[in-house]
């Protein structure tokens, strides 16, 4: 019996862990509990942070390094994200590269959205955000790349963990596993690299741009040269967050043409619709933290578990406190305290959540504002149903992609 049990996820409630794991990973989408861990000091966690690491788009970025770090670093970035009045003319210009209008007017294109949203995402977090000029060579480099947006399971890398496959010396077996499964996460390893290398060599900054900026902390000694690289190489992860969860609205919106002619009648709507995408399909589906330094002793929880994971797909369809978890219902996002009580966290929470927090919300919202609008040149076909949201990668994508428009 005692053997049986401890097979057997162990907890209450939503609060899983296996007693016989070497890292014991704690995952909750319970808001009471987390928010009785949220209570003491917390960081991200070595599990995310290795998995960060290991993942091709961030090395020795904000989101790899300590908190110190991290809040001087975030609080001089988020000073060089665009401004809100610029963001209109972002999503409209991102719009009109995803959709060109088909010639002749009449035919139906269908296109596989992801993939393609990561591309146009990164070209414009270069322009808006990085804020350089592209020259030719990496400009041709983005046209002619495929942009792939598979990576191992999270509850693989999970598993791996809690095993200790994940130490080094076992690099060859993971290796393995994307050999064999994972081919696309190592196509886009060298994509990344390669993609670092070229920012810096065929890029312009504009004055006072953050790339400048960065520059000039890495001349100054304030940054490494691979921190320098580091914050380069995340604006394509966050490319990746955007480009899911903008391609997720997209295929909702073609799902809900009631909701486009409410958007185009109400624009201020848009704003639901994104915060309802966010609650069904969070591009993060889990994330993780771990006690604060300071804390390290704390016996509060007990051996229960060393890493405390925030399984946030989960936590947005707990029945217990979202009234029809399941069902597309933006409505429910007029209610002012909709998204409080730790029970709504696409962007993480506490000092280590997401910077970019604003700025994807307000993009998303103005892209669908658009796209609704009379200006739009294009029209989605009716999709039969909202996509599938199951796949928990390290950045999820929606598992059906496909998206048909036409010209109006
Ligand atoms: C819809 C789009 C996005 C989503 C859903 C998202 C979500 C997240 C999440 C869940 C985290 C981890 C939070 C935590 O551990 O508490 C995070 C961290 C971060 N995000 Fe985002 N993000 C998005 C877009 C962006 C954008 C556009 C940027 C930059 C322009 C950005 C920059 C960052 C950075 C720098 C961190 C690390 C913060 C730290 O380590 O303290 N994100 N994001």
């Amino acid at each position: 019996m005692g053997l049986f049990k401890s097979f057997q996820w162990q907890g209450s409630g939503k609060v899983y862990s296996l007693p016989w794991l070497k890292n014991r990973l704690e995952y909750s989408a319970d808001p009471k509990r987390i928010a009785a861990f949220a209570k003491h000091p917390f960081t991200r966690s070595r599990f995310v942070m290795d998995m960060l690491t290991l993942f091709h788009l961030s090395r020795n970025s904000i989101v790899v390094s300590d908190d110190k770090h991290a809040g001087w670093l975030k609080g001089i970035s988020r000073a060089h994200l665009p401004p809100e009045k610029a963001v209109p003319q972002i999503a409209r210009k991102l719009v009109e590269r995803v959709f060109p209008v088909p010639r002749p007017e009449r035919s139906e294109q269908t296109v596989h959205i992801s993939d393609r949203l990561i591309r146009e995402l990164y070209r414009s977090m270069l322009n808006d955000t990085l804020n350089v000029t592209v020259l030719k060579p990496l400009e041709d480099f983005i046209t002619r790349t495929k942009f792939h947006h598979n990576s191992r399971p999270v509850a693989l890398e999970g598993l791996m963990y809690s095993l200790r496959l994940h130490m080094p010396g076992l690099r060859l077996l993971r290796s393995l596993i994307d050999r064999l499964y994972f081919n696309d996460f190592l196509h886009m390893r060298r994509v990344s690299a390669k993609l670092e290398k070229m920012v810096v060599d065929f890029t312009v900054p504009r004055t006072g741009s953050w790339f400048s900026v960065l520059a000039e902390l890495r001349s100054s000694g304030k940054i490494t040269q691979s921190q320098f690289r580091g914050e380069i190489t995340s604006m394509l992860v966050s490319s990746f967050s955007l480009a899911s969860a903008l391609g997720s609205a997209l295929l909702c919106l073609a799902a809900r043409p009631r909701h486009q002619k409410k958007i185009h009648g109400d624009p201020a709507f848009a704003r639901c619709f994104v915060m309802e995408v966010l609650r069904l399909y969070p591009p993060f589906r889990q994330f993780g933290y771990e006690r604060a330094a300071k804390d390290k002793n704390s016996h509060l929880f007990g051996n229960a578990a060393h890493e405390f994971m925030v399984a946030a797909f989960a936590l947005h369809r707990n029945g217990d406190v979202w009234e029809n978890p399941h069902k597309f219902q933006p409505e429910r996002f007029l209610e002012r305290d909709a998204e409080k009580g730790l029970k709504y966290l696409p962007f993480g929470m506490g000092k280590r959540s997401c910077p970019g927090r604003r700025f994807s919300i307000s993009l998303i919202t103005e892209a669908l504002k658009f796209i609704c609008s009379d200006e739009c040149q294009v029209i989605f076909v009716k999709r039969d149903k909202l996509p599938k949201g199951k796949s928990g990668r390290l950045v999820s994508f929606p598992l059906d992609d496909s998206l048909a428009y036409r010209a109006k």
